[in-house]
């Protein structure tokens, strides 16, 4: 059970690497285009820092295209840059272009790990796995903006897969969080990692009873110092 960074902040990831508190780190199109990366080079010094400063920790880094030729392509051109990458592969292609699950396959067979992404259900992670992907990350967030509880696909998918032991060495990644209960109800529901935006994570951790408490210290202590001498 372990906390990824879904950024590709450098600072960000320096910030929390340093205090030993993530195990890896989630990127996407999306999240690169508001960090600010403007080029494709900008995207792959960016990819090689991110897989620096994680030391061997995995490193996830999307496709930029949904053709198969393309994919395949990127994936090697990403995964090359550091032995910590994986590649994210959408589960399919936004008119439901199944071949997606080939490229899976395909890139798995060359050793290339795949992160099946954008996933929706406890069926898609199930496929996913099956084509080959190390790592599948279904959308807890989105899932429950839809009106559906993630938390319930979440325990689907551990049932199925833990208790009949199909595959040998798979991640269940969470990603999508929207608040920071998000993180311990996954969790606790069967997910192996949550992939969590720095904002959220601060927001998990900096509690304001904990602040007055330390204030508390703080200024007893004084008192005490003065008390004392
Ligand atoms: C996960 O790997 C994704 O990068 C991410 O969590 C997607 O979240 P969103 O729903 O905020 O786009």
């Amino acid at each position: 059970m372990c906390i990824f960074l879904d950024s590709s902040k450098i600072e960000e990831i320096k910030k929390w690497k340093a205090m030993d508190i993530i195990r890896g780190v989630t990127t996407n199109p999306t999240i690169m285009y508001k960090d600010g990366i403007k080029s494709l080079d900008e995207m792959k010094v960016n990819i090689k820092q991110i897989a620096d400063v994680m030391d061997g920790a995995p490193v996830s880094v999307e496709v930029l295209s949904n053709t198969k030729d393309e994919m395949m392509q990127q994936a090697e051109e990403f995964s090359n840059i550091a032995y910590n990458i994986n590649i994210k592969i959408p589960f399919h292609g936004p008119h439901g272009e199944l071949e997606n699950l080939e490229v899976i396959k395909e890139l798995t067979e060359k050793g290339i790990e795949v992160n099946c992404t954008a996933m929706m259900s406890a069926m898609q992670c199930v496929a996913a796995l099956l084509a080959g992907a190390k790592y599948v990350s279904l959308f807890g967030g989105r899932v429950n903006d839809m009106g559906y509880n993630a938390t319930e696909e979440i325990k689907k998918i551990s049932m199925f897969l833990k208790d009949r032991e199909i595959l040998e060495e798979y991640y269940l990644i969470i990603g999508s969080a929207r608040e920071p209960l998000n993180i311990i109800e996954w969790l606790t529901a069967g997910a192996d990692i949550i992939t969590v935006p720095p904002n959220i994570l601060e927001k998990a951790l900096i509690h304001p009873r904990t602040k007055e408490t330390v204030e508390m210290f703080l200024n007893d202590a004084k008192k005490l110092e003065k008390a004392l001498k």
